[in-house]
């Protein structure tokens, strides 16, 4: 039985349409109230902390309380609390953080551009996309090419080159121009005996297909997440951008990395293109670009598109795309401090550092009898829970995951349940007895979930 709403959990429901929320369930249950946040921990607003497994949204790598960042953003609302970089301003904080973008993405970025969200950063590449090909006298090649399970946001062609259902059921989702390929998951998709090599080749060839199917001539962009974050924490299996990298090359397609997640020393490199050998010609960036501080995001692009691009903005008189608050000089101040640290403070060696820790716990619980498969690249991981062990789904998906995750708040850790799969991604501040700390519960909810999962029919063997 539910305990009764309180005051706050009402107000709450009566006001807020929330995200990625079953509305009817929650008005049940009520919305967790998270009041104050320090270093690693969440506290509700009855004062017990949680450990923030997730970084929030994938966001808070600095964690949740850091006076640095606090002081460069009082410190830039004091000076210039707003300006915008359209009809040629600009302003001293937009300029410093994109040479810092410049100097820390790799693949030679030459410009960036700035928008609010990751979202926006992913319609903001697709409408360079468009403008590009548009300047290269190119008028039909505009298609997109994303992946089943990829997460890109949620505006109307973000959204659309998300490949998860909840995004497109009932929104009249996806839009024309934006087509799937197969998703890089190895235990899940391999076949039996392939390698994982041959997994690589096989997607690989599905994506030839793809484009030979839809003419090489129609497609503008490929983008993808160097690890799938929201899709599941999904690792891509050995060999597989040095297999999709030349084909892209072959039909002149614009390879777009989505590192809202894997940006800024997630992966254990700066950025995760790196960690997985992709080649971006854009990148998209947000989240750990503020620790998660204040929203802002950043697309970076190329030389060779920046040139095209800036031609072209000179030839139709402007380039008629810019947010208000894209560039906005206090989240350009919290950014710049926030590489500062990262740089100061060697965040990306000590993410690689504790990698092969944080393997090993998933690694370690891969063993009990309620999970597939454990996953992990940098400080980001999970844990696919399975009734057999097998890549056998559930009869009733996302139910034993979410039980998992409940009982890991009960037990004092915010962990989030995609479908099945039970997600980590702890601040990349944590040290290594909070490691340990974020992993001590994990064995005996996973065995209270068994139980239960046992008693109502979800595992039957
Ligand atoms: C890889 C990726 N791209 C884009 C987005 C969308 O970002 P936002 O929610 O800021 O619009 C997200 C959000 O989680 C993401 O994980």
């Amino acid at each position: 039985m539910n305990r009764p709403l309180t005051n706050t959990q009402m107000r709450d429901a009566e006001a807020l349409l929330h995200a990625y929320t079953n509305t009817p369930a929650l008005r049940e249950t009520g919305a967790q109230m998270i009041a104050k946040g320090s270093g690693i921990h969440v506290f509700d607003d009855a004062g017990k902390p949680y450990i923030e497994g997730m970084s929030g949204l994938w966001c808070a790598g600095l964690g949740f309380g850091n006076e640095e960042l606090v002081e460069a953003a009082t410190k830039q609302m004091r000076e210039l609390p707003y300006y915008h970089v359209f009809s040629g301003k600009s302003h001293e904080p937009a300029v410093e953080l994109a040479e810092k973008i410049k100097d820390v993405t790799p693949g030679n970025m030459a410009r960036v551009i700035y928008q609010s969200s990751g979202s926006e950063a992913n319609d903001t590449q697709v409408k360079l996309a468009w403008y590009y090909n548009n300047a290269l006298g190119r008028p039909e090649k505009k298609k997109i090419i994303s992946r089943k399970k990829g997460y890109h946001g949620v505006t109307i062609v973000a959204a659309s080159m998300t490949g998860l259902p909840y995004n497109h059921a009932d929104f009249d989702l996806p839009v024309d121009r934006i087509k799937h390929t197969s998703t890089p998951h190895y235990w899940r998709e391999g076949h039996p005996g392939e390698t994982q090599e041959e997994f690589s080749a096989r997607l690989a060839q599905d994506l030839s297909d793809l484009i030979a199917a839809e003419g090489p001539d129609t497609i503008a962009a490929f983008i993808a997440e160097p690890v799938m974050g929201a899709g599941g924490v999904i690792t891509p299996p050995k060999g597989y951008f040095e297999a999709i990298m030349p084909i892209l090359h072959e039909h002149d397609i614009l390879c777009i990395s989505d590192e809202v997640i894997c940006g800024f020393g997630r992966t254990g490199n700066w950025f995760g293109a790196e960690t997985f050998n992709m080649q971006p010609t854009s990148i998209s960036m947000a989240k750990q670009l503020t620790g998660g501080f204040i929203p802002l995001s950043a697309v970076a692009i190329n030389r060779d598109m920046a040139d095209v691009i800036e031609a072209n903005s000179g030839k139709v008189g402007l380039l008629g795309h810019g947010f208000t608050y894209g560039g906005h000089p206090v989240g350009c101040a919290v950014g710049i401090k926030t590489l500062e640290i990262y740089q100061r403070d060697n965040i990306v060696g000590k993410v690689a550092r504790q990698a092969p820790a944080f393997k090993a716990h998933l690694d370690r619980l891969s063993q009990h009898p309620l999970v597939g498969e454990a996953r992990a690249s940098g400080l980001m991981g999970a844990l696919e829970l399975s009734p057999d062990g097998t890549p056998k789904t559930f009869e009733h998906p996302g139910k034993v995951g979410a039980k998992a995750a409940a009982e890991m708040l009960s037990r004092g850790v915010i962990l989030r349940a995609i479908g099945d799969s039970l997600a980590f991604c702890p601040p990349m501040i944590i040290t290594d007895a909070e490691l340990d700390a974020l992993f001590a519960p994990v064995e005996d909810a996973l065995d209270a979930t068994y139980i239960w999962a046992k008693t109502e029919g979800h595992i039957t063997s």
